[in-house]
């Protein structure tokens, strides 16, 4: 068999993240159809358990698309021609929001924030007070640059205002409590590639009371959540299911919640960032980090893109930074299959290089 030289290195970054050896293992187990008794049964288990990780007692939609399938699907349910968006852009992931909405013709208005920066939510206010939008759409963490924004204040601002709340918690959800119900977020996303431990490929998402009864009328077809959700309240989903990523999830879910506990969880990872923060020798990025990831300041005079290749010859992939930051931060991830003793040895290995 061709062998890839992937298994001698690493991979440290915040996502895709490390999948545990037994959910690598289920994936390879079983051959599954997707219309079976017993695959139902599965399905069904993963449709309560995300409840629980999602914090809501809304359905949770299942995508066999990337974390940008959800923020589209979101998006086409939930908005209208007419409606006006405002986006918080302080990052990649957050400048998203608005090719998003300018494909769909959609009027968008971006309140910018140097990157890095903590969000100031009187500016937020301002634009808010401005003119009527139907959503407020931003990043529960904005991996660019690492940083954690406030989403329970945001999303408080957003029904103050009655503004739906679009909140992409790809990197964040299963890795921070986000609590849907209790913080009223009208629209959560997450990814297969970061808490969730599998490979990249899938997305989920959950919208509110509020969300779910728009309809939208910009034009949709596979990601019709209506059509979606009368599928799955027969215990299907409405095209064929990734069953393996189902089967995988299953166990993740599993273990999160019933073996650990879905706070122990996120101390665990918030205990690992610390740990990893303290061990490496560079400044943090953004004003507030998410401990999902660890975004680091490069000294002036050296490059993160040639520090990203000397640890990788140390057997760590690690990741620099995008656009504006491409060669000034390095963000490492906190998710997944990873140990004390690999973050330290990352730290170590950065520490050597700078
Ligand atoms: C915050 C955030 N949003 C959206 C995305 C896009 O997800 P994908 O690349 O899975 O489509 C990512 C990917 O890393 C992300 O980190």
């Amino acid at each position: 068999m061709k062998k890839f030289d992937f298994a001698n290195k690493k991979l440290m970054t915040p996502g895709p993240v490390p999948i545990p050896q037994e959910i690598k293992d289920i994936f390879i187990q079983y051959d599954c159809h997707h219309r079976t008794k017993e695959f139902t049964e599965v399905l069904t288990s993963v449709f309560n358990n995300l409840k629980k990780l999602f914090q809501t007692e809304q359905h949770c939609y299942l995508l066999a698309s990337t974390g940008t399938g959800a923020m589209e699907a979101s998006f086409v349910n939930t908005i209208k021609t007419s409606d006006s968006v405002l986006f918080i852009n302080s990052g990649k992931f957050g400048e998203r929001w608005g090719k998003l909405a300018s494909a769909y013709k959609i009027k968008n208005t971006s309140i910018d924030f140097e990157w890095g920066k903590n969000i100031d939510l009187n500016r937020v206010r301002e634009h808010l007070k401005t003119k009527k939008y139907q959503a407020l759409a931003f990043q529960a963490c904005e991996t660019s640059t690492g940083a954690s924004l406030p989403v329970k204040e945001l999303c408080a601002l957003a029904q103050e205002f009655d503004v739906l709340s679009l909140v992409d918690g790809i990197t964040a959800l299963g890795a921070v409590n986000l609590p849907m119900d209790e913080w009223g977020i009208d629209v959560l996303l997450g990814g297969s590639q970061k808490a969730f431990m599998l490979p990249t490929g899938m997305s989920f998402l959950s919208l509110s009371k509020k969300a779910e009864e728009i309809k939208s009328d910009l034009p949709k077809f596979y990601f019709d959540l209506k059509a979606e959700k009368k599928s799955n309240l027969e215990q299907q989903t409405r095209w064929s299911t990734p069953t393996h990523f189902i089967l995988g999830l299953s166990l993740v879910l599993e273990n999160i919640l019933q073996k650990k506990g879905l706070q122990k969880h996120f101390a665990e990872i918030e205990d690992k960032a610390q740990y990893f923060r303290k061990s490496v020798k560079l400044p943090l990025f953004p004003e507030t980090s998410c401990s999902s990831l660890t975004c680091l300041k490069i000294p002036e005079g050296k490059s993160a893109s040639q520090i990203k290749k000397d640890v990788l010859k140390e057997g760590f992939v690690i990741m620099a930074g995008q656009d504006q930051l491409a060669d000034k931060v390095l963000r490492i991830g906190h998710m997944g299959d990873i140990s004390k003793e690999d973050l330290l040895n990352t730290a170590q290995a950065i520490n050597k290089h700078i």
